[in-house]
């Protein structure tokens, strides 16, 4: 029988017999997968998992604060944050074009696992978040972004080079069972249900080159749509929504003054599969007080403008 705490059950047990007294590392990214799997296995294996999340300056407002909140100070995880932040930034200075900034982002993320990874005594498993559909695509020869996508979810060579196996209790699971599970370990259903986010963050909704100054601009514009999505009960009726930073200047005013500043523009798009999408129909109404509030609370914005492109022909990310 299908319910949420049999199949926790099975996964329990079945992780348990596969590590036995042995040491697992994580991987928390933030995202649904990687969190739930590190409910189920702190449940499992309780102190024999320890995870490391990686934050890359790239994350949305509060998350990084978020993920220690909920994991290490909540549920007892023992969580070790990286702040890379400086780290990546450096790494993407002068570099514009998207792959590059997503190879960089990828490598540099491979790279500051690992060094921690190799502090750690004894630790025998590597365990990822793999669900059923990232199966089916790594089988199938998908090309292009679908493979640099994968490539940012996983550790890359990571498991090989450190001799480790690898534990991947979501395997057979669809997203929607993962979201069910999550629940019903006790993950706060704004973490469980909340939209993908693409491995390299803002670097790739910062158009061109990733200034610090440009992402804190652009978490506070993001922050404010998705609070303004959620308070009107639309967050769960788009696939995905977000805020792209322009790297464009435009005019404005402020009180009695001209304003030569940046430009936010809001993307939401309804989906089943994000192999093709529309864009949301939300109402002028609810576009016009997001922008307001975008435009007056966020220094460094002088315009807001709404993405009226599907995928085809547009991409759901800007880059
Ligand atoms: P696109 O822009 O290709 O996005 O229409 C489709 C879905 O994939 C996500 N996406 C990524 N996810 N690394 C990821 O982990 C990436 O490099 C990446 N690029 C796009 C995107 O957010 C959307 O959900």
């Amino acid at each position: 029988l299908w319910t949420p705490s049999n199949i926790i059950d099975d996964a329990v047990t079945a992780v348990r017999e596969q590590v036995g007294g042995d040491h697992v590392l994580l991987g928390l990214s933030g995202g649904v997968d990687s969190s739930v799997v590190g409910a189920l296995l702190h449940r499992a294996i309780g102190e024999q998992l320890t995870c490391v999340f990686v934050d890359n300056g790239l994350l949305r407002l509060g998350e990084s604060d978020q993920v220690m909140a909920t994991f290490a100070r909540h549920m007892g995880v023992r969580v070790i944050r990286v702040d890379a932040e400086a780290r990546f930034l450096e790494r993407l200075k002068g570099v514009k074009d998207p792959e590059a900034k997503r190879k960089l982002i990828g490598n540099t993320f491979i790279e500051v696992f690992d060094a921690e990874a190799g502090k750690l005594q004894g630790v025998k498993w590597l365990a990822q978040g793999t669900i059923y559909p990232d199966v089916i695509e790594s089988a199938g020869a998908k090309t292009g972004k679908a493979k640099v996508i994968k490539s940012h979810h996983n550790v890359g060579g990571l498991p090989e080079q450190m001799n480790l196996g690898l534990v991947e209790p979501l395997r057979e699971l669809f997203k929607d069972e993962v979201r069910k599970l999550g629940l019903e370990l006790g993950l706060p259903a704004e973490m469980v249900q909340r939209h993908p986010f693409p491995g390299p963050g803002l670097g790739v909704r910062i158009l061109g080159e990733v200034q610090k100054d440009y992402a804190d601009t652009l978490r506070r514009a993001d922050h404010i749509f998705i609070e303004e999505l959620r308070a009107a009960g639309l967050y769960d009726r788009v696939s995905q929504a977000f805020a792209v930073f322009l790297p464009v200047r435009s005019v404005g005013v402020v009180g009695d003054n001209r304003q030569y500043a940046h430009v936010i523009a809001l993307r939401a798009v309804e989906t089943v599969d994000f192999m093709t999408a529309r864009w949301a129909n939300l109402s002028y109404d609810f576009l016009d007080h997001v922008s307001r509030r975008i435009a007056n609370e966020v220094e460094g914005v002088s315009r807001v403008v709404y993405d009226i492109t599907g995928k085809p022909p547009g991409t759901i990310e800007w880059e």
